[in-house]
């Protein structure tokens, strides 16, 4: 693989609105972010992801971009996102923004003049088209539920077409004039000197307009038809005019949000020659241990979740990085997805992230997730705000669940849960502002917050630290990125274990989601007595040393490990 900058990349993701506010609107800001750059950098973050910061009604909190060359004034002005990639980069860290090109917002200026003129120049930015028998053109389901199109106000007989809310038209890539202007876009901020994007639902890009109606996959006739509007034949050629024309020419980072990468796609999306420098492993999103097929059963499930990020490596297989995470601005908190409630201990949740952050790939962090953030389970639907929330709870109803089926379904599972302010400290609002906060606090901010964290050497964030800083170590840092992968132990129930070599380093990670202690035979592992004995302890979730003496390795609850093998057999590839 030829080496690249962004191969390094330890990247911090930031839900601008929630992270910190410093004008009392309740909402937080860039300035918050330049504000809190010290504790990213002392994190050991070189990249971070911004989501959308663009002029926005905000239906969708900046995934609705109205604007795509300005900034909300709600998160600050220009100025301050200059001097945030400025600031940025005098602490080693560089800034992606969040390229949401799928649609924008109905409140664009292409948009409200498309739907003046829909025959016109910008009616061929979006996709108009008639509908059918008094009806819409098909019977596409929106990804945020109901129709995927909408009327036309004050036309006979004219819908448009958008994937998730209405108030996010799609956008017509069919159309070479788009694509030449978002190309401009996105030359213009990279000029500014960004690091790159996350590139919001690229997958979407292209669709399959043969309109024909498809089967039915619920009560209201409609059809979610994700073979005809995800990964369509033809969206290379979009991706790859991007990334000739906007991209390659400043070197930048893109992290495509790219569901259902096929196999024989591996090279074209993220070989190198390929559409993008990495695309997010979405492997484990759909695992919840509160989703019924696990119920509660924290082991079968991490069993399941082991198998399938194995699964994704081997079809990588070393011919590109995908981007490593367990928490974004779309899932619940971590510790509340993947471990049922008698199964969150001190262990346990050290253990979690280093089960994926070993693995090739470059790593995605998520605000709050390096403190344990937790997710904060609502009373009543009221109190959730966000669309698609609502939109779930009420497919839940629709489905036969009664209400309060629904709203723990809701509770375990809501995207909302991501998004409560940061908790800076245990000051009123947790520190995230002195105004009223736009989303409610977690009232757990009283003792789970950053400034008590930082003040407890024992505590989660200093676990975090430890993480990065191993990752980034220079004479490691290499291993873990280019080196080989060997999963190990697979056949064990609650063990998730591989080894990174390469001729400099073997490298071991073991994890145990079991509640008991387990004797493993080193030899299992490929780990003999010699390689233990002169072997480094880098990374371990206990106060004492491990356990292991005579072959063997005794792992106790929860345990996670990472071990540099030593002995003279380090070196043999
Ligand atoms: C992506 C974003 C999500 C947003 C959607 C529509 O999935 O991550 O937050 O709602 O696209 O833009
Ligand atoms: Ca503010």
């Amino acid at each position: 693989m030829k080496k690249q900058w962004w191969h390094r990349t330890v990247g911090y993701q930031i839900y601008p609105k929630s992270f910190q506010d410093t004008n009392g609107d309740g909402i937080g800001d860039l300035q918050g972010v330049i504000r809190r750059l010290d504790k990213i950098a002392a994190l050991g973050a070189n990249v971070i992801w911004l989501c959308p910061v663009f002029p926005s009604p905000m239906v969708d909190n900046g995934y609705d971009v109205s604007d795509y060359m300005d900034i909300d004034p709600c998160f600050g002005s220009m100025e301050d996102m200059k001097e945030l990639i400025a600031k940025a980069k005098e602490k080693g860290i560089r800034i992606l923004m969040d390229l949401v090109a799928n649609h924008s917002s109905d409140q664009h200026e292409w948009f409200q003049k498309a739907l003046r003129d829909p025959y016109g120049k910008y009616g061929n930015y979006y996709v108009f088209r008639e509908g059918r028998a008094g009806g819409p053109p098909n019977n596409w389901r929106s990804i945020f539920g109901g129709s995927a199109w909408e009327k036309v106000p004050g036309r006979e007989n004219l819908y448009y077409l958008h994937l998730f809310t209405k108030q996010q038209p799609d956008l017509n890539w069919e159309n070479p004039e788009l694509r030449e202007e978002i190309c401009r876009i996105i030359r213009e901020w990279m000029e500014l000197g960004l690091g790159g994007f996350r590139l919001d639902a690229i997958s979407h890009l292209k669709k399959n307009y043969d309109y024909e109606d498809l089967p039915a996959d619920g009560p209201d006739g409609l059809c979610l038809a994700f073979d005809h509007i995800n990964n369509v034949k033809g969206l290379s050629d979009f991706l790859l005019e991007l990334k000739e024309k906007a991209f390659a020419p400043s070197d930048a980072l893109t992290i495509g949000e790219y569901d259902n990468m096929k196999p024989e796609d591996v090279e074209a999306v993220i070989g190198e020659n390929g559409s993008f420098s990495s695309v997010f492993d979405f492997s484990h999103t759909h695992h919840n241990v509160y989703y019924p097929e696990w119920n509660g059963d924290t082991l079968g499930m991490f069993n399941d979740y082991r198998d399938r990020l194995f699964e994704a490596q081997k079809v990588v297989d070393g011919r590109g990085l995908l981007c490593n995470f367990l928490e974004n601005h779309d899932k619940n908190r971590c510790i509340d997805r993947f471990l049922a409630k008698e199964d969150r201990n001190p262990h346990s949740i050290r253990m979690l992230p280093v089960t994926n952050f070993f693995l090739p790939g470059i790593v995605f962090l998520y605000q709050g997730q390096e403190i344990g953030m937790r997710d904060f389970p609502k009373k009543s639907m009221d109190e959730y705000v966000d669309a698609p929330t609502h939109a779930e709870y009420e497919e839940f109803l629709k489905k036969g669940l009664t209400p309060e089926e629904a709203l723990f379904r809701i509770n375990s599972n809501s995207r909302e849960h991501s998004r409560t302010p940061m908790q800076w400290d245990g000051s009123e609002n947790a520190g995230f502002t002195t105004g009223t906060p736009w989303f409610a606090v977690n009232p757990n901010y009283t003792w789970l917050n950053y400034e008590a964290q930082e003040k407890d050497p024992d505590s989660l964030l200093h676990f975090y630290r430890k993480l990065v800083s191993v990752r980034r170590r220079p004479d490691l840092e290499e291993t873990f990125i280019y080196g080989r992968l060997i999963p190990r132990l697979q056949d064990r129930s609650g063990i998730l274990a591989y080894e990174r070599r390469d001729e400099r380093n073997r490298i071991l990670v073991v994890t145990s989601a079991l509640s008991e202690e387990m004797r493993l035979p080193l030899a299992e592992a490929d780990a003999t007595e010699a390689l233990m004995n002169e072997s480094e302890l880098l990374l371990d979730n206990y106060e004492t040393a491990p356990l292991f003496e005579k072959g063997e390795l005794t792992l106790r609850p929860w345990e996670c490990l990472v071990i540099r093998l030593g002995g003279k057999e380090r070196g043999t590839d």
